[in-house]
């Protein structure tokens, strides 16, 4: 019987490999998902055959992560405990999705994946997979008891009595998760709260603000019906324009978030996010709603993305409520077209100008000369009755503090 597993390439779940065969007797198919982690994939091919699978799947989501979740979220302005812009969160369904379908494809039995039973990643694997393929059995080694690997040593122990000889360092770095959108770090030093995170040890997608350039620079970007379409004039794929967004706010020490959150098995975690074309992506967008949507609107879409946000952190994707949350967003962003101009300066985004041909905004409007469209004399009457309910309590009050 076939077992398909998320493979990354690292030395958890290169030893999973054996233990699959070892402990079951599984033939043991990978599935490496591709949600742009970069250079990560060098060399996975030999290493998974080295590592007893009987076939690797390397397989590109990018783009589809970009346009399924990305998109979205960016629309709903999802952002979980008004820090997290959910990066490892918003991949997990697309790498649910493919797992299942490589599953079917191969005809295989069962799921398996590397996460461990502290996290929230097993929850949104297994709630996708639970989604889209009832049938399919789920198997987490870290959760199983038949594991007994404690420590890096250890699994590198079990794949060198396996056979397996590959480069692995037995000091553990951070625990880090990156795609397109993102990379996460946990562990080490970033375990105590009361500790500073060491940036110079711990950036890989940009410098911290200290390190970046004393000179500012600036960069526009475009959006259609709240799909960004350009940046700098270039018209470009999502992924693209996430790329470049990514190199500029990495250089000038853009979207560095340190926070303890709230995960989903009930304990409080500390991790510092790197976000940088992300965090300017969702700025640009804020921007344009702030000119196009009326109040109420405004209103609701907030609350909306903040249980987009808990959905997505919670794995559940996969659901009806995420779909009519989508489905609301959706609506909202006919109108949110326009341009955005950002100065990038040592991880600040100073707003440098925002256009759109739907704006509400009118200058006559706000600025303090009277025009046709609004008399001073009306706020009056408006006031009036504004102030009624007040009013009517605080004459109450006073007659009950009499007596
Ligand atoms: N705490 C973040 C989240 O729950 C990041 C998790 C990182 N995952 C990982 N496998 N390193 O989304
Ligand atoms: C893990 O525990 O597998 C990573 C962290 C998380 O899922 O929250």
């Amino acid at each position: 019987e076939k077992v398909v597993l998320a493979y990354s390439g690292g030395l958890d779940t290169t030893a999973i490999i054996p233990w699959l065969k070892e402990t079951y007797d599984y033939d043991v198919v990978c599935c490496c998902i591709d949600c742009g982690q970069g250079e990560e994939l060098d060399g996975l091919e030999e290493r998974a055959k080295l590592s007893g699978a009987s076939k690797l799947y390397i397989e590109d989501i990018v783009d589809e992560f970009c346009d399924d979740y990305i998109v979205p979220c960016v629309q709903a302005d999802a952002v979980y405990e008004n820090k997290y812009l959910l990066g490892t969160s918003m991949a997990r369904p697309g790498i649910a999705k493919k797992l299942v379908e490589v599953a079917r494809k191969e005809g295989a039995v069962a799921i398996c994946h590397g996460a461990t039973g502290k996290g929230n990643d097993q929850i949104r694997f297994e709630l996708g997979i639970k989604a889209l393929a009832p049938d399919i059995k789920i198997i987490a080694p870290w959760r199983d008891s038949k594991w007994q690997m404690d420590s890096r040593e250890s699994e590198i122990e079990y794949c060198r009595a396996h056979g397996i000889d590959l480069p692995f360092s037995a000091d553990s770095s951070y625990s880090r998760d990156r795609n397109l959108w993102h990379i996460s770090h946990e562990g080490l030093e970033l375990e105590d709260p009361a500790c500073e995170p060491n940036y110079d040890h711990l950036l890989v997608l940009g410098v911290s603000p200290e390190k970046a350039p004393d000179e500012g620079e600036y960069v526009t970007m475009t959006f259609e019906a709240g799909v960004p379409v350009s940046v700098n004039g270039q018209k470009m794929k999502v992924s693209d324009i996430i790329r470049e967004l990514n190199r500029l706010g990495g250089k000038h020490g853009i979207g560095i978030v340190d926070i303890v959150e709230n995960r989903v098995v009930g304990m409080k975690s500390r991790g510092v996010y790197e976000t940088p074309g992300g965090t300017i992506l969702m700025e640009a967008h804020r921007q344009l709603e702030e000119l196009i949507l009326d109040r109420d609107t405004m209103a609701v879409k907030k609350d909306m993305g903040n249980r987009l946000a808990q959905i997505v952190y919670e794995g559940k994707w996969f659901t009806p409520l995420r779909e009519a949350v989508q489905a609301f967003v959706e609506s909202t962003q006919k109108y949110v077209t326009g341009e955005v101009k950002f100065k990038l300066y040592k991880g600040n985004i100073i707003k440098a100008g925002t256009t759109s041909p739907y704006s509400l905004y009118s200058e006559s409007l706000a600025s303090f000369t009277t025009g046709d469209l609004y008399d001073h004399h009306d706020a009056q009457g408006f006031i009036t009755l504004f102030g009624l309910p007040l009013k009517v309590r605080a004459m109450k009050m006073a007659e009950v503090e009499k007596k």
